[in-house]
Protein backbone atom coordinates (compact mmCIF):
# COMPACT_ATOMS: atom_id res chain seq x y z
CA UNK A 1 0.00 0.00 0.00
CA UNK A 2 1.29 3.43 -0.91
CA UNK A 3 0.90 5.01 2.50
CA UNK A 4 2.88 2.18 4.14
CA UNK A 5 5.59 2.52 1.49
CA UNK A 6 5.67 6.28 2.03
CA UNK A 7 5.77 5.98 5.84
CA UNK A 8 8.63 3.50 5.55
CA UNK A 9 10.59 5.70 3.12
CA UNK A 10 10.11 8.76 5.35
CA UNK A 11 11.13 6.79 8.44
CA UNK A 12 14.48 6.02 6.83
CA UNK A 13 14.92 9.60 5.65
CA UNK A 14 14.13 9.11 1.92
CA UNK A 15 12.04 11.84 0.31
CA UNK A 16 13.09 11.30 -3.31
CA UNK A 17 12.89 8.26 -5.57
CA UNK A 18 14.00 8.31 -9.25
CA UNK A 19 10.64 6.85 -10.38
CA UNK A 20 8.75 9.36 -8.21
CA UNK A 21 7.47 9.16 -4.67
CA UNK A 22 4.02 7.65 -4.00
CA UNK A 23 1.23 10.27 -4.35
CA UNK A 24 0.84 12.58 -1.38
CA UNK A 25 -2.21 14.39 0.01
CA UNK A 26 -0.89 17.57 -1.70
CA UNK A 27 -1.88 15.94 -5.00
CA UNK A 28 -5.40 15.18 -3.77
CA UNK A 29 -6.84 18.58 -4.62
CA UNK A 30 -8.90 19.38 -7.75
CA UNK A 31 -9.74 23.02 -7.00
CA UNK A 32 -8.17 25.57 -9.35
CA UNK A 33 -6.69 27.34 -6.32
CA UNK A 34 -5.29 25.72 -3.22
CA UNK A 35 -6.45 27.36 -0.01
CA UNK A 36 -4.34 27.88 3.10
CA UNK A 37 -7.18 27.42 5.58
CA UNK A 38 -10.62 25.85 5.81
CA UNK A 39 -12.08 29.35 6.30
CA UNK A 40 -10.56 30.53 3.02
CA UNK A 41 -12.09 27.52 1.27
CA UNK A 42 -15.45 28.21 2.96
CA UNK A 43 -15.26 31.83 1.78
CA UNK A 44 -14.62 30.63 -1.77
CA UNK A 45 -17.71 28.40 -1.66
CA UNK A 46 -19.72 31.44 -0.54
CA UNK A 47 -23.47 31.27 -1.17
CA UNK A 48 -22.83 28.49 -3.70
CA UNK A 49 -25.09 28.30 -6.78
CA UNK A 50 -22.89 25.91 -8.75
CA UNK A 51 -25.50 23.13 -8.89
CA UNK A 52 -29.30 22.77 -8.60
CA UNK A 53 -29.09 21.47 -5.00
CA UNK A 54 -28.64 25.12 -3.98
CA UNK A 55 -32.28 25.81 -4.92
CA UNK A 56 -33.90 23.95 -2.01
CA UNK A 57 -31.19 23.96 0.63
CA UNK A 58 -31.43 26.00 3.80
CA UNK A 59 -27.76 25.79 4.78
CA UNK A 60 -24.53 24.78 3.14
CA UNK A 61 -23.16 22.09 5.45
CA UNK A 62 -19.42 22.64 5.14
CA UNK A 63 -17.95 20.67 8.04
CA UNK A 64 -17.17 20.98 11.75
CA UNK A 65 -14.40 20.13 14.15
CA UNK A 66 -10.70 20.44 14.60
CA UNK A 67 -8.91 21.94 11.56
CA UNK A 68 -5.76 20.04 12.68
CA UNK A 69 -7.57 16.77 13.32
CA UNK A 70 -5.70 13.47 13.12
CA UNK A 71 -8.94 11.85 11.99
CA UNK A 72 -11.57 13.02 9.50
CA UNK A 73 -14.97 11.35 9.09
CA UNK A 74 -16.50 11.80 5.64
CA UNK A 75 -20.20 11.09 5.07
CA UNK A 76 -22.46 11.36 2.05
CA UNK A 77 -24.65 14.46 2.16
CA UNK A 78 -26.68 16.43 4.69
CA UNK A 79 -30.13 15.19 5.63
CA UNK A 80 -33.03 17.32 6.86
CA UNK A 81 -31.61 17.97 10.36
CA UNK A 82 -28.21 18.90 8.98
CA UNK A 83 -29.80 21.18 6.36
CA UNK A 84 -31.81 22.89 9.12
CA UNK A 85 -28.84 23.35 11.46
CA UNK A 86 -25.94 23.78 9.02
CA UNK A 87 -23.89 21.09 10.78
CA UNK A 88 -23.08 17.56 9.59
CA UNK A 89 -24.30 14.47 11.43
CA UNK A 90 -26.64 16.04 13.98
CA UNK A 91 -29.73 13.86 13.31
CA UNK A 92 -30.31 10.26 14.47
CA UNK A 93 -27.41 8.89 12.42
CA UNK A 94 -25.28 11.73 13.72
CA UNK A 95 -26.06 10.85 17.31
CA UNK A 96 -24.81 7.34 16.61
CA UNK A 97 -21.65 8.73 15.00
CA UNK A 98 -21.13 10.90 18.09
CA UNK A 99 -21.33 7.74 20.25
CA UNK A 100 -18.72 6.04 18.04
CA UNK A 101 -16.46 9.09 18.36
CA UNK A 102 -16.88 9.05 22.18
CA UNK A 103 -16.11 5.33 22.30
CA UNK A 104 -12.80 6.15 20.62
CA UNK A 105 -12.02 8.52 23.49
CA UNK A 106 -12.63 11.63 21.36
CA UNK A 107 -15.20 14.40 21.39
CA UNK A 108 -16.69 15.77 18.16
CA UNK A 109 -14.39 18.77 18.49
CA UNK A 110 -11.28 16.58 18.44
CA UNK A 111 -12.00 15.15 14.98
CA UNK A 112 -13.27 16.76 11.77
CA UNK A 113 -16.63 15.77 10.27
CA UNK A 114 -17.81 16.61 6.77
CA UNK A 115 -19.63 15.20 3.75
CA UNK A 116 -18.80 14.73 0.08
CA UNK A 117 -21.89 16.79 -0.86
CA UNK A 118 -22.48 20.05 1.00
CA UNK A 119 -26.20 20.62 0.26
CA UNK A 120 -29.14 18.34 1.00
CA UNK A 121 -30.45 16.36 -1.98
CA UNK A 122 -34.27 16.66 -2.06
CA UNK A 123 -36.05 13.76 -0.29
CA UNK A 124 -32.60 12.39 0.56
CA UNK A 125 -32.19 11.01 -2.96
CA UNK A 126 -28.74 9.93 -4.13
CA UNK A 127 -26.59 12.80 -5.40
CA UNK A 128 -26.43 13.01 -9.21
CA UNK A 129 -23.13 12.70 -11.11
CA UNK A 130 -23.16 16.42 -12.03
CA UNK A 131 -23.68 17.36 -8.36
CA UNK A 132 -20.81 15.12 -7.31
CA UNK A 133 -18.57 16.60 -9.98
CA UNK A 134 -19.29 20.12 -8.68
CA UNK A 135 -18.93 19.36 -4.97
CA UNK A 136 -16.28 16.66 -4.67
CA UNK A 137 -13.33 19.06 -5.19
CA UNK A 138 -14.31 20.79 -1.93
CA UNK A 139 -14.03 17.67 0.23
CA UNK A 140 -10.74 16.84 -1.47
CA UNK A 141 -9.46 20.33 -0.68
CA UNK A 142 -10.67 20.01 2.94
CA UNK A 143 -8.65 16.80 3.25
CA UNK A 144 -5.60 18.44 1.64
CA UNK A 145 -5.77 21.39 4.04
CA UNK A 146 -6.29 19.25 7.17
CA UNK A 147 -3.80 16.51 6.20
CA UNK A 148 -5.20 14.03 8.74
CA UNK A 149 -3.32 10.90 9.78
CA UNK A 150 -6.41 8.81 8.93
CA UNK A 151 -9.77 9.14 7.17
CA UNK A 152 -12.90 7.16 7.98
CA UNK A 153 -15.34 7.08 5.05
CA UNK A 154 -18.90 6.43 6.18
CA UNK A 155 -20.93 4.28 3.80
CA UNK A 156 -20.63 3.24 0.20
CA UNK A 157 -21.13 6.66 -1.37
CA UNK A 158 -18.27 8.39 0.48
CA UNK A 159 -16.00 5.34 0.24
CA UNK A 160 -16.57 4.75 -3.47
CA UNK A 161 -16.32 8.46 -4.33
CA UNK A 162 -13.04 9.04 -2.46
CA UNK A 163 -11.48 5.77 -3.60
CA UNK A 164 -12.80 6.00 -7.18
CA UNK A 165 -14.06 2.47 -6.76
CA UNK A 166 -17.23 0.58 -7.58
CA UNK A 167 -16.53 -2.18 -5.08
CA UNK A 168 -19.30 -2.74 -2.53
CA UNK A 169 -18.85 -1.30 0.96
CA UNK A 170 -19.15 -4.82 2.43
CA UNK A 171 -15.93 -5.70 0.58
CA UNK A 172 -14.15 -2.35 0.95
CA UNK A 173 -14.58 -2.16 4.73
CA UNK A 174 -12.29 -3.85 7.23
CA UNK A 175 -8.99 -2.73 5.74
CA UNK A 176 -7.17 0.49 5.04
CA UNK A 177 -7.03 1.85 1.50
CA UNK A 178 -4.75 4.53 0.16
CA UNK A 179 -6.09 8.06 -0.29
CA UNK A 180 -3.17 10.10 -1.62
CA UNK A 181 -0.85 8.66 0.99
CA UNK A 182 -3.39 8.83 3.85
CA UNK A 183 -4.85 5.55 5.18
CA UNK A 184 -8.61 5.52 4.59
CA UNK A 185 -10.88 3.08 6.40
CA UNK A 186 -14.29 2.56 4.77
CA UNK A 187 -17.02 1.45 7.14
CA UNK A 188 -20.80 1.19 7.21
CA UNK A 189 -22.78 4.43 7.40
CA UNK A 190 -24.43 5.14 10.78
CA UNK A 191 -27.85 5.26 8.99
CA UNK A 192 -27.24 1.68 7.89
CA UNK A 193 -26.44 0.76 11.49
CA UNK A 194 -29.77 2.20 12.63
CA UNK A 195 -31.49 -0.26 10.26
CA UNK A 196 -29.02 -3.12 10.81
CA UNK A 197 -27.77 -3.03 14.41
CA UNK A 198 -25.90 -6.32 13.90
CA UNK A 199 -23.44 -4.49 11.66
CA UNK A 200 -22.27 -2.42 14.67
CA UNK A 201 -19.85 -5.24 15.46
CA UNK A 202 -18.16 -4.84 12.06
CA UNK A 203 -17.97 -1.07 12.46
CA UNK A 204 -16.33 -1.46 15.85
CA UNK A 205 -13.73 -3.79 14.30
CA UNK A 206 -13.01 -1.11 11.66
CA UNK A 207 -12.86 1.64 14.27
CA UNK A 208 -10.45 -0.39 16.42
CA UNK A 209 -8.09 -0.57 13.44
CA UNK A 210 -8.26 3.21 13.12
CA UNK A 211 -7.57 3.57 16.86
CA UNK A 212 -4.59 1.27 16.58
CA UNK A 213 -3.21 3.28 13.69
CA UNK A 214 -3.61 6.49 15.71
CA UNK A 215 -2.05 4.87 18.80
CA UNK A 216 -5.24 5.34 20.83
CA UNK A 217 -5.65 3.06 23.86
CA UNK A 218 -8.04 0.19 23.07
CA UNK A 219 -8.33 -1.68 26.31
CA UNK A 220 -10.88 0.46 28.19
CA UNK A 221 -13.26 0.27 25.16
CA UNK A 222 -12.81 -3.44 24.43
CA UNK A 223 -16.21 -4.35 25.87
CA UNK A 224 -18.18 -1.45 24.36
N1 LIG B 1 -25.83 11.41 6.56
C1 LIG B 1 -24.70 11.86 6.00
O1 LIG B 1 -24.08 11.19 5.17
N2 LIG B 1 -24.23 13.04 6.41
C2 LIG B 1 -24.83 13.79 7.31
O2 LIG B 1 -24.34 14.86 7.63
C3 LIG B 1 -26.01 13.29 7.89
C4 LIG B 1 -26.49 12.10 7.50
Amino acid sequence: MDYLKKMYLESIGIDYLPGGMPPSIEQGSDTATEFATLQELRDEIGDCRRCPLSKDRHHIVFGVGNPDADLVFVGEAPGRDEDDQGEPFVGKAGQLLTKIISAMGFSRGDVYICNVIKCRPPDNRDPLPAEIEMCEPFVKEQLRIIKPRAICALGSFASQTLLKSEIKISRLRGQFHDYYGVPLMPTYHPSYLLRNPNAKRDVWEDIKKVMELLDLPLSRHENS
